[in-house]
């Protein structure tokens, strides 16, 4: 079946804005509701794509966005928060979605979890997110679960930040240095979401999504630093240090750059259950190496680093 008219919660985001912009290349149309329509702009512009206002979390406003539209895709999530955050995004999201979609005959969910998600996971991020999994699951719908690892692309908030932090520290002291993940590439991701929505073979599954290798996170943060052209050393922080480190950037206002949970997710491995790991077949996509991509825009404004990033490119 052709889905048309797809309702994207989330679609204001970093993965978002990358599914969006592929369903309108593919003739879709995509409703993105936002808390705040200014943070979805870079999407206005899109032709048939329509950006509104709307709480998420009230009944009546779900309903309205989810009645007459042929499916629906949610990457709605958060990184940081409160128990009752993570439960409200997470997992009371999910359910109070499929019951919508339910009683407004919208058949079709694509939802987007996280590599590592488990009733007895070590962090409430990856708990809340196996609690949504399972109303989903526990539907009746024509549902796909993706179970990213941390996904790179040039607009991410995880090589991006280290590559900023080289910028300005001499060296980079940080916690779970030896915490692994198989980077994603933001584009296959997308695709495979994209590619799953009319077909009908990935129904009823759930996918993991990965690049081709793993990596430390020390790996990581010392690969995005050499790769924005500021090569720093990276320390590994004891735990009960990168504990404290973290219940400190908890205390600054805004956003933390770190916190424990986010500590506790990387108690466990970031990685694809099965390994040497290969897409699915049906989901179309290649696992794209990180390394030439990411060192792209890690680059920035850096020249040297940019040719090098270029050049490597090319070799691949
Ligand atoms: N990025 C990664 O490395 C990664 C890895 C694994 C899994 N994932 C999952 O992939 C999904 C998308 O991630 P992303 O990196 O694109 O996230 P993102 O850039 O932070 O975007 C999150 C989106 O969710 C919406 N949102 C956040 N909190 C909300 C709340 N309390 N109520 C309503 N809407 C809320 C935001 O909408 P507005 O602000 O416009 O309202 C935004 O569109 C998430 O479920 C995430 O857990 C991401």
């Amino acid at each position: 079946m052709r889905h048309h008219d797809v309702l994207v919660l989330g679609g204001s985001g970093f993965i978002g804005r990358y599914v969006v912009n592929l369903l309108v290349a593919r003739g879709c149309r995509a409703l993105v509701p936002s808390r705040r329509r200014d943070r979805a702009k870079h999407l206005i512009l899109l032709p048939t794509c329509d950006v509104v206002e709307a709480d998420i979390h009230d009944d009546a406003a779900l309903e309205r966005l989810v009645a007459g539209q042929d499916a629906v895709i949610n990457l709605v999530g958060i990184l940081h928060g409160r128990a009752a955050d993570f439960e409200r995004a997470h997992a009371e999201l999910p359910r109070r979605l499929v019951a919508a979609c339910a009683k407004h005959r919208v058949n079709r969910l694509l939802h987007v979890s996280a590599l590592g998600a488990a009733a007895d996971a070590p962090s409430m991020y990856l708990r809340s997110k196996a609690a949504g999994e399972s109303h989903v699951r526990g539907s009746s719908l024509a549902w796909t679960i993706f179970r990213p690892s941390v996904v790179f692309g040039a607009e991410d908030n995880f090589l991006n930040l280290f590559a900023e932090l080289a910028r300005w520290f001499p060296v980079l002291p940080i916690g779970g240095a030896n915490a692994k993940f198989q980077p994603v590439w933001v584009q296959d991701l997308a695709r495979a979401i994209c590619n799953s929505l009319d077909n009908g073979a990935t129904y009823r599954k759930t996918y993991e999504l990965a690049g081709p290798r793993i990596y430390t996170l020390r790996e990581l943060v010392s690969f995005a630093a050499r790769a924005a052209g500021h090569p720093r050393p990276v320390i590994a922080l004891p735990e009960p240090i990168a504990r404290l480190q973290a219940r400190l950037m908890e205390l600054l206002p805004g956003e933390p750059l770190l916190s424990r949970d986010n500590l506790d997710s990387m108690k466990v491995d970031n990685v694809a259950s099965e390994q040497p790991y290969r897409p699915a077949p049906e989901l179309g996509i290649r696992a794209t190496p990180m390394e030439a991509e990411a060192a792209l825009y890690l680059a920035g404004l850096n020249a040297r680093a940019r040719l090098a990033a270029l050049r490597a490119r090319a070799r691949r």
